[in-house]
């Protein structure tokens, strides 16, 4: 929740600028069509609707990631858990982003035995999503972006890497990161449009789905390891709690609350 007004300022004033920027350029696009159509030859007109295009999608992002900061800090958000198998969900979002980022290399070295992880699919999916946008953002076109799946060295864990080389990100800016509205000054990271919500949304969804998330950096780029439980180590959590649960309830430790 917002809690000052100094937040609250910072907060409108932060979401003011974001959805002008994309909109300015929507409107300005637009009527430069609609004064210049004749004149225009098929190219340009094809380069401004693509324009219209990207920054509507950049629209269409950030009101998503503002619903979810909203449903996620008010907990009304109940997850749907299904058993999946994280190589062929990671593979979905990768044709979505290459569409975006074209001149980029997109890579997947999947182990394909790893297990099913109990996740939710949407929430997979858009944690993907922003780590592999930002592996694309934040590096040059024609680098490489691969994406691992694997065993985890913790047990009965999968581990999904996506690996940019990219920027990087200085280690003691690691934590500051994860935070919300957070964007680290450099001149590309101000070239680039973003809200700062990305991060902070992946690793609180990572956390409720009971995963971890890392990262690594240097000179080369940069590595964001997510770890997500299997279907077995879920099960086992879950009973875990179920019974604790049942304890406090019969010492009447709860205010009878369900979860
Ligand atoms: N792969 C990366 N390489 C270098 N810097 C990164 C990378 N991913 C994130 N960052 C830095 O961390 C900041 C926070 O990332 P986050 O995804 O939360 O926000 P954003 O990308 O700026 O905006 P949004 O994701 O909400 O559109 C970024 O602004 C950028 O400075
Ligand atoms: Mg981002």
């Amino acid at each position: 929740m917002i809690k000052t007004d100094k937040q609250q300022e910072d907060f409108i004033s932060t979401v003011s600028h974001e959805l002008r920027t994309p909109l300015t350029s929507i409107r300005g696009f637009a009527q430069t069509m609609l004064s210049s159509w004749d004149g225009l030859d098929d190219e340009s007109k094809k380069k401004f609707i693509q324009i219209i295009e990207q920054q509507s999608n950049r629209l269409i992002n950030l009101v998503e990631n503002m619903l979810s900061v909203n449903k996620l800090q008010s907990f009304k958000d109940k997850l749907i858990y299904k058993s999946v198998n994280a190589n062929a969900l990671i593979e979905t979002v990768i044709q979505f982003i290459k569409h975006q980022y074209p001149n980029h290399n997109f890579e997947t070295q999947f182990n394909k035995k790893i297990p099913q992880i109990l996740v939710d699919t949407d929430k997979f999916q858009q944690i993907m999503t922003n780590l592999i946008e930002n592996a694309s953002k934040y590096s040059n076109e024609g680098t490489n972006i691969t994406v691992v799946t694997d065993f985890s060295s913790s047990p009965d864990y999968v581990s999904i890497k996506v690996k940019d080389e990219g920027i990087g990100i200085k280690e003691e800016d690691f934590d500051k990161i994860f935070t919300k509205f957070s964007r680290l000054d450099n001149p590309l990271t101000r070239k680039i449009q973003g809200s700062g919500l990305g991060l902070y949304i992946t690793k609180t969804l990572v956390q409720k789905m009971n995963g971890k998330i890392s990262v690594q950096s240097n000179d080369n780029g940069t590595t964001f390891e997510v770890l997500l439980p299997t279907e077995n180590v879920e099960t086992q959590l879950k009973e875990a709690k179920s019974k604790k649960q049942k304890v406090k309830s019969r010492s009447g430790l709860t205010k009878g609350t369900a979860e």
